[in-house]
């Protein structure tokens, strides 16, 4: 299966979200990012689910939607319900991610974790098994369009490792700074998912960076 590319609506026009979901939706991307933030486990808050509801209707791909905020396992049906496909948490905003993986699931989505730079793969491995995807965080959350860190070539190896020696069925998804140039190098690591959003809709083009994003 080729590379999942997911453009991240966070940088996609607020006043006109039903034509940038249409883009997405002609162009050859594959899940739409969704990152929800709520000023508390990071600095900036996005939105919520009225505005995940309303790219919900327009959609006709997957609501890939990303969590950044703390005891996520209070919202999981609010977020099934306004239309998430597969839900992902932060590793560092569960106490309980073990528990709160089974309610995504029993909910009916996917379930995805997301570690922070900072954060070591290893931390994965009690529930590498229990999840269908996990999200290296290669810019501190919070904001779109900063910089990629360069030592997340190196968790990608590490995890795809820790993939492959438990026989897990993970993919690998990328969010930050995700560009024509690391791309490459991130897929050959063992990137399965790229999460774009500034490379996306800063372009004159968009449909032809997601395209050429998804035929590197
Ligand atoms: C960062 C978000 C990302 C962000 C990516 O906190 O989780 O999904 O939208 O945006 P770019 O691609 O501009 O770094
Ligand atoms: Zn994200």
């Amino acid at each position: 299966m080729g590379i999942i590319i997911a453009p991240s609506i966070l940088a996609a026009d607020f006043a006109n979200l039903q034509k940038e979901v249409g883009m997405i939706n002609e162009s050859d991307a594959d899940w739409i990012h969704v990152d929800v933030m709520d000023g508390v486990f990071v600095p900036n808050i996005s939105f919520g689910m009225p505005v995940i509801k309303a790219i919900k209707k327009h959609a006709a791909k997957p609501l890939d939607v990303h969590l950044m905020i703390v005891q996520p396992e209070r919202y999981i049906e609010s977020f099934r319900e306004a239309g998430a496909d597969i839900l992902t948490v932060h590793v560092e905003a569960s106490t309980h991610l073990h528990r709160t993986i089974q309610q995504i699931k029993a909910a009916g989505m996917k379930a995805g974790v997301a570690v922070n730079p900072h954060t070591p793969v290893s931390s994965l491995q009690d529930v590498l098994l229990d999840i269908d995807l996990v999200c290296l965080m290669s810019v501190n959350p919070g904001f779109g369009g900063q910089k990629f860190i360069e030592n997340t070539y190196r968790k990608v190896s590490e995890l795809k490792k820790l993939i492959s020696a438990n026989d897990a069925k993970a993919v690998i998804e990328i969010d930050g700074g995700v560009n024509q140039e690391n791309a490459g190098p991130l897929i050959q690591a063992g990137a399965g998912v790229l999460v774009a959003g500034n490379f996306v809709f800063s372009a004159q083009n968009p449909k032809q960076v997601i395209q050429r994003l998804k035929s590197i």
